[in-house]
């Protein structure tokens, strides 16, 4: 038993080793990176409606991190959003913040947009871009600065709502029938913020709650009366998600203490329709004006997606809304795995009621199969990435089973390493 454990544990650590430290090291620069401003070429069509098979097909990137000072985690980053595009062929991409931070200055930034905008222009797949805490943090571009550089992208669908609303990008895409006749459903992004005076977590503000009130009111006048169904996407989860777990006194396993309140603890609860997994505290802002119980109130949100909490990828149903948290697609090179993937949503014209979502891990996506496709490629650089990921994988997906055995064994709930 004993020999059994010391065998474990060192294969392990040359796994540990060998991921990493020598992979990314090792590793070549990713030459299929386009660093330069758009080129205006293409065309996307800014209208968005449902495909040709009656469905809309998004794909839901956050907190992308971009930045080349982290020179390890770039490639993959960008290697994998690719891959992610390719293979959904999503109808929109929904970018909900921290896409790009701590550049030193706005040429820097700029690169790194270049970088991410150029992987939907290219595919000629339009983009919606809001942000989050960290975008405009460095100083060097203003949000309305980084908005007007995102649109100059032709796939980019994105509004500046002008000096009307708190923040910048803030704003709603109606999706026409796929036979362009009317609208038949609504997507709403809203800008969370980044601070508030007191240095927390900011929310969305009462002037764009009103904003949200009449246009969902103007959206219905125009539908004969009838909502029209949606999905909300922004970079801050909800205050209400405390509402929405189930509260404990004392920690128990898999437990998270509230960020605000003292001695508060919450878990999932079994009562509301839920699956996922949550792995942090949830972050919403410190204050709250209501964003939440206006969306209960108009009745037309199916869910709402954020990001912030990178390890954090659940649905939780809060009176008949899911609030909804998505995993950072930022990669993690050296040393740290952490969970790290994109989600899908798919929604049918016929039925906009209901619509269905699926998370995408990277380490479920590659295995060495993918490895050894890549190396037949013939590109070093994708091949150590795909042997890189196919070795967290395995780390991650060992640390999992132990990690969900331990909670299985003092919880007696049931883990689920499924989305
Ligand atoms: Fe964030």
């Amino acid at each position: 038993m004993k020999k059994r454990i010391i065998t474990g544990v060192s294969l392990t650590l040359i796994f540990v080793l060998i991921a990493g430290i020598l992979l990314p090291i090792l590793r070549p620069d990713y030459d299929g990176v386009n660093f330069n401003a758009s080129d205006k070429t293409n065309t996307t069509d800014k209208v968005i409606k449902f495909n040709s098979e009656g469905k809309l097909k998004i794909l839901h990137i956050t907190d992308t991190h971009l930045n080349l000072n982290h020179k390890y985690n770039f490639d993959p980053t960008i290697w994998l959003i690719e891959n992610a595009c390719d293979k959904e062929k999503p109808d929109i991409v929904m970018l909900t913040g921290d896409n790009v931070v701590n550049c030193e200055n706005a040429e820097d930034t700029k690169k790194m947009i270049n970088a991410l905008m150029n992987i939907f222009d290219s595919r000629g797949i339009p983009v919606a871009v809001t942000f989050g805490n960290h975008d405009s943090e460095q100083g060097s571009m203003t949000r309305e600065e980084l908005m007007a550089y995102y649109n100059t992208f032709s796939c980019s669908v994105s509004v500046d709502d002008g000096e009307n609303l708190s923040g910048c990008g803030t704003y709603n895409i109606p999706v026409l029938s796929s036979d362009g006749e009317n609208i038949k459903f609504n997507l709403w992004v809203f800008d969370s913020g980044d601070y508030d005076k007191n240095g927390k977590y900011s929310c969305v503000q009462s002037d764009q709650i009103e904003w949200y009130k009449e246009t969902s009111d103007k959206l219905k006048a125009e539908n004969n009366d009838e909502v029209v169904n949606s999905l909300v996407f922004q970079h801050i989860i909800v205050g209400e998600i405390y509402d929405a777990l189930k509260k404990s006194d004392s920690w128990k396993s898999y437990s998270y203490k509230h960020l605000y309140n003292e001695d508060e603890y919450y878990m999932f609860n079994p009562e509301n329709t839920n699956y996922g997994t949550i792995r942090e505290t949830p972050c919403p802002g410190y204050e709250n004006f209501g964003q939440f119980e206006a969306m209960v109130e108009k009745g037309d949100v199916l869910a709402m997606f954020t990001g912030h909490d990178h390890t954090n990828a659940f649905a939780v149903n809060h009176k008949g809304i899911d609030i909804a948290n998505s995993l950072s697609t930022r990669y993690i090179s050296l040393f740290h795995s952490t969970q790290c993937g994109y989600r899908v949503i798919e929604i049918d014209e016929n039925d906009t009621s209901t619509y269905e979502t699926r998370v995408e891990r990277i380490f479920d996506i590659y295995d060495f199969e993918t490895a050894k496709q890549e190396r037949k490629s013939g590109d070093t650089a994708t091949y150590l990435i795909a042997l890189e990921f196919a070795f967290k994988g395995k780390i991650q997906k060992f640390a999992t089973v132990v990690y969900g055995k331990f909670i299985e064994s003092v919880t007696d709930r049931e883990v689920t390493y499924a989305d």
